[in-house]
């Protein structure tokens, strides 16, 4: 611990008058911007405002904080009935979850019969839920708690029970009916409605609000994209990721869908700017206790914390030991997650196994989780100036509940091993702390009249391999039949990526060919989607090519397109989208 310096000025005072200040936080250079970087191009610009993220459009009262809850899939699948939910509403409320801030008791996959009545409602398992769901929603509400449930927008839930395709309205008023304050609607089967996923949770969100019951809706689609076709629109939070599971891989890989780069163009650090007061990023659900130990669960749970993601618990609440009980309602890491300031924790350091996330808080104090995802034992630095503050900082341990003490520009968490890590809070109260710029809009979205080149566009959306900007994905001049392209996409193996055009585009032009590196039998596609791959709207299909093959050319009118999805599939080899660009003819 160094000496105290009399003066502890944040750097806020120097953000408002200065406006905009840049923190270069680690640079490396990489001209094919989509692949990974070990240290990766960092660069936070802090504003001086002091309000939270972004606003919402679906202006509700609802999940101003992230929903905290538990939630039956993580710990029992399908196997399911009403003495189980029972005794997990007890336990909710006997160990502490209840009023640590857990309230939604949502019951997921494999509640209800398999076929509907005969006036074609939804009715519960007679076998596992005797009773009926209004039954056991109202001994949840009995406990004080809220009731969530599971369906799916496809014919079939992903268990093949009936889904609500063509049943909407009458199964969003039996939820309202039976008392749902909470509906996670999935997408198995969902690319069979001929319906754009904007369109789909629209129509759910209308009828939810006909009902005249407040629900929260939460879209489970897998992670494609909610964000970037209007998610906040129609839900309160969607999920980022593919499913969870019970190994500190999965964590990570999940975390890295909302706070890094693994859904989006790195640029943006995350999907920070996205969530805020009612809309919210879900990483999915938690495996805290299910995990090997005790530091796996606490990391984490921090992660989740810190990352404002939703809260659902997901390991058997009947069964449960002490020490996670402990984890689960840790009152300090809780209120960090649950700051009414709203903003989601983004990524100030991160060199591939160490990695410092920030989230300033609505009291002026700023929360800090240090973590080492590496192998060996390790030290982590946080700086004030990467965390808007600066001189000497009170720092406090959120794990312990006590005071470290007081440090001067810094503090380092020492010796943490595999996945450990530290959950601190620093500073002292004041007016809230700045936070980043969000990205701007002309960066990810078409703006301007005439041609925008998807290459001077940040994707807002991808899986697989990261494409290349303006190189194939192996760095070389894109290169097609004698012509050298200086713009352009280049694609590795499964490759898809998102754009948003924001409707503001009249056509899509492009030269796809396989790259020139392919070996002779290599085969691949191109496909051009509008929106995301549950919208099945393939606008143009290069379907198999092979090295030989000649080039082809993309000229196709978009009509109201959103997002406009470009997808390669190959095995392993090289696919190039030249010159790709957008014409617009709108202001
Ligand atoms: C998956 C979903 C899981 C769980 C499961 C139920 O699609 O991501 O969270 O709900 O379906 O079948």
């Amino acid at each position: 611990m160094k000496p105290t310096a009399p003066a502890n000025r944040r750097l806020s005072i120097l953000f408002a008058v200065a406006m905009v200040v840049v923190l270069t936080i680690c640079v490396t250079s990489n001209s094919s911007e989509g692949v990974n970087n070990q240290a990766r191009k960092t660069a936070i610009s802090y504003s001086a405002g002091q309000g939270t993220a972004t606003g919402s459009s679906l202006r509700t009262e609802l999940a101003l904080t992230p929903p905290m809850g538990w939630n039956s899939w993580n710990a029992f699948k399908a196997k399911i009935d009403e003495q189980k939910i029972r005794q997990i509403a007890d336990a909710m409320v006997d160990s502490g979850m209840k009023d640590a801030g857990y309230t939604y008791l949502v019951i997921d996959d494999g509640w209800m019969a398999d076929s509907r009545d005969s006036n074609g409602n939804l009715v519960g398992d007679p076998n596992k839920f005797p009773s009926g769901m209004k039954a056991i929603g109202d001994y949840i509400h009995s406990k004080g708690l809220k009731f969530g449930i599971y369906e799916d927008r496809g014919h079939l839930t992903c268990q093949q029970l009936p889904g609500s395709f063509k049943h909407e309205q009458a199964d969003m008023n039996t939820f309202a009916s039976w008392g749902v304050d909470y509906i996670k609607l999935d997408s198995c089967f969902a690319e069979n409605n001929g319906r754009l996923s904007t369109e789909d949770y629209t129509i759910y969100r209308n009828y939810i609000t006909e009902t005249g019951r407040p629900m929260v809706l939460s879209i489970s689609d897998f992670g494609n994209g909610a964000w970037a076709w209007g998610g906040e629109d129609m839900a309160q939070l969607w999920r980022t990721s593919g499913d969870i599971y019970p190994w500190m891989d999965s964590v990570y890989y999940c975390a890295d869908t909302s706070g890094g780069d693994q859904s989006i163009h790195p640029a943006f650090n995350g999907l920070w700017q996205f969530a805020g007061p009612g809309h919210w990023n879900d990483p999915d659900m938690l495996q805290v206790g299910n995990l090997k130990n005790d530091t796996e669960n606490k990391a984490h749970f921090s992660l989740w914390c810190i990352l404002a993601a939703p809260l659902m618990a997901g390991n058997d609440l009947t069964a449960m030991t002490e020490q996670v009980r402990q984890v689960l309602t840790s009152p300090e890491v809780i209120a960090v997650n649950q700051d009414v300031r709203g903003i989601q924790g983004y990524k100030v350091y991160d060199d591939g196994d160490r990695e410092v996330y920030n989230k300033p808080l609505a009291d002026g104090t700023t929360a800090v989780l240090l973590l080492n995802k590496g192998e060996k034992e390790t030290d982590i630095e946080v700086s004030w100036d990467k965390i808007g503050l600066s001189g000497t900082q009170l720092v406090r341990d959120l794990w312990m509940r006590r005071s470290l003490g007081e440090f001067e520009d810094s503090f380092t968490a020492h010796n943490l091993g595999k996945h450990e890590h530290k959950m601190i809070k620093v500073g002292r109260p004041g007016s809230p702390l700045p936070t980043p710029v969000p990205m701007p809009l002309e960066k990810y979205t078409v703006t301007r009249q005439g041609e925008t080149h998807l290459s001077d566009l940040y994707y807002i959306w991808k899986a697989g391999n990261a494409p290349a900007y303006n190189t194939t994905y192996g760095g070389d001049p894109i290169w097609i039949a004698g012509q050298t392209f200086n713009k352009g996409i280049g694609c590795k193996g499964k490759c898809a990526v998102m754009f948003k055009v924001d409707g503001h585009a009249n056509r899509f032009r492009a030269i796809v060919a396989m790259d020139k590196s392919s070996k002779e039998n290599a085969k691949g596609r191109f496909r051009v989607y509008n929106e995301d791959f549950f919208a099945n709207k393939v606008l143009w299909d290069s379907r198999e090519m092979t090295k030989d093959s000649p080039a082809k050319e993309i000229d196709i009118e978009l009509k109201d397109v959103q997002c406009l999805m470009l997808v390669f599939d190959g095995k392993e080899v090289l696919g190039n989208w030249a010159d790709a660009r957008v014409i617009s003819e709108r202001d």
